[in-house]
């Protein structure tokens, strides 16, 4: 079998159109225009690719873009009033925080200090207890933009064996809670799961999120299975030229597209959808912010 490509690229093209034509509709009919803060402790590079690229799809579907980038010894005491500004500002209705953040600073203790309501990453503890028990939560985006296209490629993903590779905060344990949601047998493996590939072998939908580059090879992969892959490693790639890189995922695409049904590609799957799915959260904050009715589709 050669498998169908999920084109994430594509998909969060039409996301972001949702959200803006959704933005259209508030601001003309309600005089409101959604507001992002996005907040940049120190200088790692890859946080700043990814600043600047929330920062322009922002404002691309009509939002208001506001950026703060802040020394990298700032302290949490700063840190913590530039977070109860924007908690208090009426027109901001999602907050992010840039992670990893300086080793100083308590990523807990940080997270935890944004309002639950404009939690636009879903890391509070509030919404990570909220989805656990099924209730109405802000939702991690790249766990949302991979249930997204799972619905978006089966319909009913009910009954489904899912194996989540990866137990992280941001992807591994949201994820399992979102399949697990939508009526998934959903097994999380780990560094430590016994027989790992007789373990994936068995699953229906592979999602891996280990950050470990082409870890996951097509023989452990059940023919026709769907594979979602989230990572996004840089490796050396000298057939380019001397100290050129490629992005891989964690899985061995290659392998893995000659058994599965289908399968996202890196780049060009789930990475785009992250940020579409940013927008579409700080959306929907917006709308409950202001008790308005939310757009359909953009949420778990
Ligand atoms: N760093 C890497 N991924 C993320 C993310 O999804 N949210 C935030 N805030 N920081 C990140």
């Amino acid at each position: 079998m050669s498998a169908q490509i999920i084109d994430g690229k594509a998909f969060a093209g039409t996301v972001r159109e949702k959200v803006a034509a959704h933005v259209t509709k508030l601001k003309s009919e309600n005089n409101i225009t959604p507001g992002l803060a996005v907040v940049l402790v120190g200088e790692d590079p890859a946080s700043q690719v990814y600043v600047r690229s929330k920062g322009k799809q922002t404002v691309e579907v009509g939002m208001k873009s506001v950026e703060h980038k802040l020394d990298v010894e700032t302290s949490e005491a700063d840190l913590l009033a530039l977070i109860d500004q924007l908690n208090n500002d009426d027109s901001i209705h999602g907050i992010l925080v840039q992670l990893p953040l300086p080793k100083h600073l308590d990523e807990d203790l940080v997270i935890n200090s944004i309002s639950p309501a404009k939690d636009v990453d879903g890391f509070h503890i509030s919404n990570v207890g909220l989805l656990g028990t099924g209730q109405k939560s802000m939702v991690p985006c790249t766990p949302l933009g991979c249930l997204m296209m799972l619905r978006d490629h089966h319909g009913s993903l009910s009954g489904m064996d899912a194996v989540v590779i990866g137990r992280s905060n941001i992807v591994g344990k949201p994820m399992a809670q979102l399949l697990l949601g939508d009526s998934c047998t959903v097994t999380i493996a780990h560094s430590r799961t016994k027989d790992l590939p007789e373990v994936v072998r068995r699953a229906d939908i592979v999602v891996a999120a280990v950050g470990r580059p082409e870890m996951v090879p097509g023989d452990w992969i059940k023919e026709g299975a769907t594979v979602i892959d989230v990572g996004i490693n840089r490796i050396p790639a000298p057939e380019k030229g001397e100290g050129k890189h490629r992005l891989v995922g964690d899985v061995d695409y290659a392998s893995c597209a000659e058994r599965a049904g289908a399968i996202t590609p890196v780049p060009g799957g789930v990475g785009p959808m992250t940020i579409a799915c940013l927008l579409a959260n700080t959306l929907t904050a917006c709308c409950r912010a202001n008790g308005l009715e939310e757009p359909e589709g953009l949420t778990a």
